[in-house]
């Protein structure tokens, strides 16, 4: 595949020419109405539509050929029948084209999987970059270069939109006419047999003009790439993310615990986190993210104020604004300051302000009037409940007069407007003209809330990863080791050498051949002791009665050994066992669960959860993909539900959770380097109180089945 070069990428949004491959003169035909798009949506650079008929289309020659134009074309739009697809590509790629859109369905999406690879083989091949097949074309509105089959008519503006689905990009074109919502760029990724979201977003991001993009997403391909673009993305512009598909058939597929638990969903949603994207339940949330973001200033800081008539829907608000992340100004002094002469002696001077059910439009102008000097207010939410006393013929001029007041003064304000008929019109006519005003509550809520959790990212974050050094090639003999016995799993000892390799503090082990080398080993590591069969063709130890724990003293040990081998040579005959190890017994601590494994989208991960017996019921897990820092897998850590175990719960102490994130980080980092292991479980992981550590007990690890590339591939 060619390599992502920006460069590259401006022929595709900015071409200076574009051939349409399959410009039909029938007026239904989608090679019509992309030609139509093209020629009428003002692009300023050359049209040369394809045809074997030549003649004309809306004024525009046609060639019979691609090879019959005599200039250079950047970009060629393919809308030829499938079976012609591979022919109209070499041709062009003959004319040293640089993009081809390739429109037409019936490729990897009806498994002519083949086809699609050979024809992004012969163009990357030949220099050429492919987006499709099965997509809708494109639309940038530098270039005002309409190539999709849209109804026409986008209007330009400050979101950029990548999408999975076509049709529901078409469906989304539409609705951005009624929202009457700007678009930057649309453009459809279908089949991504070549270009993907990386490669688009890394044109986008710089785009002046595109304040937010928005994502409509299916399922992930090449995650660790997409992840870097987002990471990438973020910290200059706001993105939002749609995904569909919650399904959980992946996960009941995993070969694991961590696997299990990594249901695909909850993964993506905790690494869209991490990446600093929004994600949105519905393509209605993101559109009123998207118009609010592209429309609208960035608060200064955290302190938001309600302004109301109404007590009622002042509390509803206040309930949003806790729900989305909104923090509500409660300086009790300042608040009092600023609306006491604003806001009559009945009404309410605690955020909300309410200056009740008698305010008229004159009443709003002073309370947000006020709000508005307030250099300690930085956003402010506006209620209004229909009610007879208002002039309510003045209620539109009264939000665009102060929607333009803050708007200059670069402070957010969004409006609620709460009734009957008079208010749904209203709002109506002010959503037009791009005025922040809904109907409910979460509406005016939930773009703000948007904002603050990308403003507190940013803030958060710097992407500073911290690197964890280990010897790699010793850990890669262990498993060719395995492998060599044709094994996907490692033995126990085998496991915890990889712990001791990688710094991850274990109980202390000895594997012994012999009674008296048990008996020596149980006293060196010192009472009691934990003693366990070694041998891999026992998996299961206690079931086989190949575990015994607590040894107190030199008999229990000898017992125990003699135990031991009897019952695995009863319940397993013919195990051929390697001996038995002795391990110092863990003392009592908090029972976590680390992990890390290979998602089959994003690459490496971790995850990190309450442990022992009980994680499978709980299912309280937090996740975290590459690449990483202590910050990070910190948050991962405070994200559990039973964190407050960690910081010590009645009079405990607080638990050693640096020792955890060290031993986070050291797993993800034998996942992320060593390519043959693709998952690794410890359960439990007992944490001890602070400066005491943490130890992984009991450890698991997979070892690849497929073919992984170098990590820097
Ligand atoms: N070079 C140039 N022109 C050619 C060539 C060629 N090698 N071969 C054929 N043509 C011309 C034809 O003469 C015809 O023009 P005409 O109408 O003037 O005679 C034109 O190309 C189109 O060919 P048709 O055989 O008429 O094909 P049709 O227009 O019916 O279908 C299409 C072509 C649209 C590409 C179809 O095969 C297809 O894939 N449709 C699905 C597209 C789609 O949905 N994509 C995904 C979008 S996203 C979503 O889900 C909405």
């Amino acid at each position: 595949m060619l390599k992502p070069d920006y460069q590259n990428m401006k022929f595709l949004f900015e071409p200076r020419s574009v051939a349409i491959v399959g410009a039909s003169h029938s007026t239904k035909k989608i090679g019509y109405q992309v030609t139509q798009n093209v020629v009428t949506g003002g692009y300023r650079g050359r049209i040369y539509p394809i045809n074997p008929q030549g003649g004309e289309i809306l004024g525009v020659p046609v060639y019979k050929t691609i090879e019959d134009v005599e200039e250079d074309i950047d970009l060629a739009c393919i809308v030829v029948p499938a079976k012609y697809v591979f022919e109209s590509i070499k041709s062009c790629c003959a004319k040293n084209v640089k993009h081809s859109l390739i429109i037409t369905s019936g490729f990897s999406e009806v498994g002519n999987t083949e086809e699609e690879n050979e024809i992004r083989e012969y163009a990357n091949a030949h220099g050429m970059r492919i987006m499709g097949p099965n997509m809708f074309g494109l639309y940038f509105s530098s270039s005002a270069l309409n190539a999709t089959f849209s109804p026409p008519g986008i209007i330009p503006g400050g979101v950029a939109i990548i999408t999975q689905s076509g049709a529901l990009g078409l469906a989304m074109i539409g609705k951005t006419a009624v929202e009457n919502m700007g678009l930057s760029s649309i453009c459809s990724v279908g089949n991504k047999c070549d270009i993907d979201e990386a490669d688009l977003l890394e044109y986008l991001v710089p785009h002046e003009d595109t304040k937010v993009i928005l994502m409509y997403i299916e399922g992930v391909r090449n995650g660790e790439r997409f992840i870097e673009a987002l990471k990438k993305a973020t910290k200059k512009k706001p993105v939002i993310v749609v995904k569909s598909g919650r399904s959980k058939r992946g996960a009941a597929a995993a070969a694991s615990h961590t696997g299990s638990l990594a249901g695909a969903d909850n993964v993506f949603d905790a690494i869209m986190k991490q990446c600093g994207v929004l994600r949105a339940e519905s393509v209605q949330d993101a559109f009123t993210w998207c118009k609010y973001i592209s429309n609208n200033p960035f608060p200064r800081g955290k302190e938001t104020v309600i302004v109301t008539n109404g007590g009622g829907i002042g509390v509803l608000e206040t309930d949003a604004c806790e729900q989305y992340g909104v923090s509500l100004y409660d300086n009790a002094g300042k608040l009092k300051d600023v609306f006491s002469p604003v806001t009559p002696d009945f009404g309410s001077m605690k955020n909300p302000i309410d200056i009740t059910g008698g305010a008229k439009s004159r009443h709003y102008d002073e309370a947000l009037g006020a709000a508005l000097k307030c250099k300690s207010i930085h956003s402010v939410l506006a209620l209004y409940c229909e009610t007879a006393v208002f002039d309510s013929e003045k209620l539109p001029e009264m939000v665009r007069r102060n929607y333009e007041n803050y708007k200059k003064q670069g402070k957010p304000i969004l409006f609620s407007l709460f009734g009957g008929q008079k208010m749904e019109e209203a709002v109506m006519t002010l959503s037009g003209e791009n005025i922040p005003v809904y109907s409910n509550i979460k509406d005016s809520v939930s773009p703000l809330g948007a904002v603050y959790t990308y403003k507190n990212y940013l803030e958060a974050h710097a992407d500073d990863m911290d690197d964890i050094a280990m010897d790699i090639d010793a850990i890669n003999e262990i498993v060719d080791k395995a492998r060599a016995e044709d094994r996907y799993f490692l033995l126990t000892h085998e496991a915890q050498h990889i712990m001791t390799i990688a710094g991850v503090p274990i109980p202390q082990t000895i594997i012994t051949s012999s009674m008296a080398e048990a008996v020596k080993s149980a006293e060196a590591i010192g009472y009691p002791v934990v003693m366990k069969v070694v041998s891999k063709d026992i998996i299961h130890k206690s079931d086989a009665g190949g575990v015994a724990i607590n040894l107190l003293n030199e008999k229990e040990v000898v017992d125990a050994y003699e135990a031991i081998m009897r019952n695995c040579k009863t319940n397993v005959p013919g195990a051929l066992i390697e001996g038995i190890e002795v391990a110092e017994m863990v003392k009592a601590g908090t029972e976590i669960i680390a992990g890390a494994k290979i998602d089959p989208s994003f690459g490496p991960i971790i995850m990190v959860g309450l442990g022992g017996i009980y994680v499978e019921v709980m299912k309280d897990v937090a996740f975290r993909a590459y690449p990483l820092n202590r910050r990070e897998v910190l948050s991962m850590i405070s994200e559990i539900r039973s964190y407050p175990l960690l910081l010590g719960v009645r009079g405990e102490k607080t638990k050693d959770i640096d020792s955890l994130v060290d031993i986070n980080l050291k797993l993800g980092a034998i996942v992320h380097q060593c390519r043959g292991i693709s998952d690794i479980e410890v359960n439990p992981v007992v944490v001890y109180e602070q400066g005491k550590g943490a130890k992984a007990v009991d450890t698991r690890i997979l070892l690849s089945r497929e073919q992984r590339g170098d990590i820097n591939g």
